[in-house]
Parts: structure tokens; C-alpha cells; sequence
């Protein structure tokens, strides 16, 4: 089964730290079962992809996109612009974006339709707050944020016909926090998620359909979270800024092949 780890760098490494991150990562070998994607900050895609040379082992992604292609949108980045840089993935729906950015569903439908245009691959996140768990309404929550993407005609049929997408399960109380879900609360996320996705896309998508989990994933618990029925992969925060790190939960990753 193919798993994917994908590291999220946030507003960490500029162009010569991520340069210097790619040269000090350990060899990452027999990677045919592993998926590996780092987003850098969009200012360091050259360096990183200038780093990463010939080498095809990791993709790259970039944080966010606007859902426009070009115009008057101050300090925005268009998906074709971050394609030119490198990327080939592109984070959508991010809680930070959602929560310090005040992203709304409706946006995160029009980026990952910019992103798919531009010929990148939409990572789509999505995740419940504490409060939000706490009153039993996870379902509710997760199910919305992934409505109103799949719910646009034009995303879904792009998806029907074959257009790569991915989703990431991100609970926002476990973001940063070091408090991680446990692989069956994950499991249970990734359930509910995936039978949604066959109400949009049919069974036989949901079911290929890559579901990473994210929030506080460290090389200690990768592992568990990995196995865990339903889990895909790993969006990595914290614990991909240190390339050590990274490449541990990557041979994880691999170790599960
Ligand atoms: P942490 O791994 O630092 O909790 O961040 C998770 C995350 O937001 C990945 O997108």
C-alpha cells in the first residue's frame, strides 16, 4: 500500500536553510511504496528544487494559492506560479489559514480549483477544534469543510476524471500542541471522510482516495499512526523542520510497505 509523508514547514526555512535542510537530509532509499513531499515557504521552492537537483525522491508543494489566476491581489500567489517554482502539490484549507487568515469553505472550493487548473495536486485539510469535538459535533465539521470542495461540479468532475487529490485529517487541537489523536480516533475521522467522499465521488474513488493525518506526528508516534486503518500518510509539522526527523518517520513510512 502506498503511503505518502508530507512535511509542512509553515513560515520556517528561507531559501538557504531549505537548500541546507535538502543537502543534510539522510539518503532516502527504496522509496517505490512512499510518496515524500515537503512545503517549503513559496520563497524557498527554487532553492529547494535547485537542492534537490536531479534527484525525483521528493516532491514539493506549496503552502497556499489564491483562487484566482493572476490580478491585483498583493503579496498573493497564483497556482501557476508556485508550478513554475517546483511545486507539483498545493496545501489547501490549512486551520491556520482558516483561523488566522479567516479562509472560508467557499475559498478553500475556488484554491483547490485554481490548484487543479495549474496541474497541481490539492492537498485539502480539514479538522474539527476542541470545542468543536467536545460537543460531538467532529462529523458535522469535517463533513462541511469537505462539502463545500467537493460539492462544486467542476472540482468533482476534475476528480472523475481522473485529476489526483488528496485530503489530510487535521484535528486543530492536536496542531502544534503535542497532543496527538490517537490512530483510532484518526481512523475514526478517516472513515467518516471516506464515506463522504463516495457520496460525492463514488466508492471506488473514496476508496483509492490518500487520507493523511496531521497534527503533532513526531518519529515516537508515526508508527501507530501509520498503521492505523484508513491512514494514508503523514502531514508532519513540527517534526519536519530537522531533516533527522523527517527521513525517521519517512523509513517508518517505508518499513510499512
Ligand atoms: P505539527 O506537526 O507541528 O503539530 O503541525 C501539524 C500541521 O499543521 C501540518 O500541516
Amino acid at each position: 500500500m502506498r503511503r505518502f509523508v508530507a512535511g509542512n514547514w509553515k513560515m520556517n526555512h528561507g531559501p538557504v536553510e531549505a537548500a541546507h535542510f535538502i543537502e543534510a537530509l539522510p539518503p532516502l532509499t527504496d522509496l517505490r511504496c512512499v510518496t515524500v513531499i515537503v512545503f517549503p515557504p513559496a520563497i524557498s521552492l527554487p532553492a529547494a528544487r535547485a537542492a534537490l537537483g536531479s534527484s525525483s525522491s521528493i516532491s514539493l508543494g506549496v503552502q497556499g494559492v489564491h483562487g484566482e489566476a493572476s490580478g491585483a491581489f498583493t503579496g498573493e500567489i497564483a497556482a501557476g506560479m508556485a508550478a513554475e517554482a517546483g511545486a507539483t502539490y498545493a496545501l489547501v484549507g490549512h486551520s491556520e489559514r482558516r483561523t488566522l487568515f479567516h479562509e472560508t469553505d467557499e475559498e478553500t472550493g475556488g484554491k483547490v480549483a485554481a490548484a487543479q487548473l495549474a496541474g497541481l495536486t490539492p492537498v485539502l485539510c480539514v479538522g474539527e477544534r476542541i470545542n468543536e469535538r467536545k460537543e460531538g459535533r467532529l462529523e458535522e465539521v469535517i463533513v462541511r469543510q469537505l462539502d463545500a470542495v467537493l460539492g462544486s461540479e467542476v472540482v468533482g468532475d476534475r476528480i472523475r476524471a481522473g485529476v489526483a487529490f488528496l485530503l489530510a485529517y487535521e484535528p486543530v487541537w492536536a496542531i502544534g500542541t503535542g497532543k496527538e489523536a490517537t490512530p483510532s480516533d484518526a481512523s475514526q475521522a478517516h472513515a467518516i471522510l471516506r464515506r463522504r467522499v463516495g457520496h460525492w465521488l463514488g466508492s471506488d474513488r473514496a476508496r483509492e482516495l490518500p487520507i493523511l493525518y496531521g497534527g503533532s506526528v513526531t518519529p515516537a508516534n508515526a508508527r501507530g499512526l501509520l498503521a492505523a486503518e484508513g491512514v494514508d500518510g503523514v502531514l508532519v509539522g513540527g517534526a519536519s523542520l530537522d531533516p533527522g526527523s523527517f527521513a525517521r518517520i519517512v523509513e517508518l513510512a517505508r518499513e510499512l510497505c
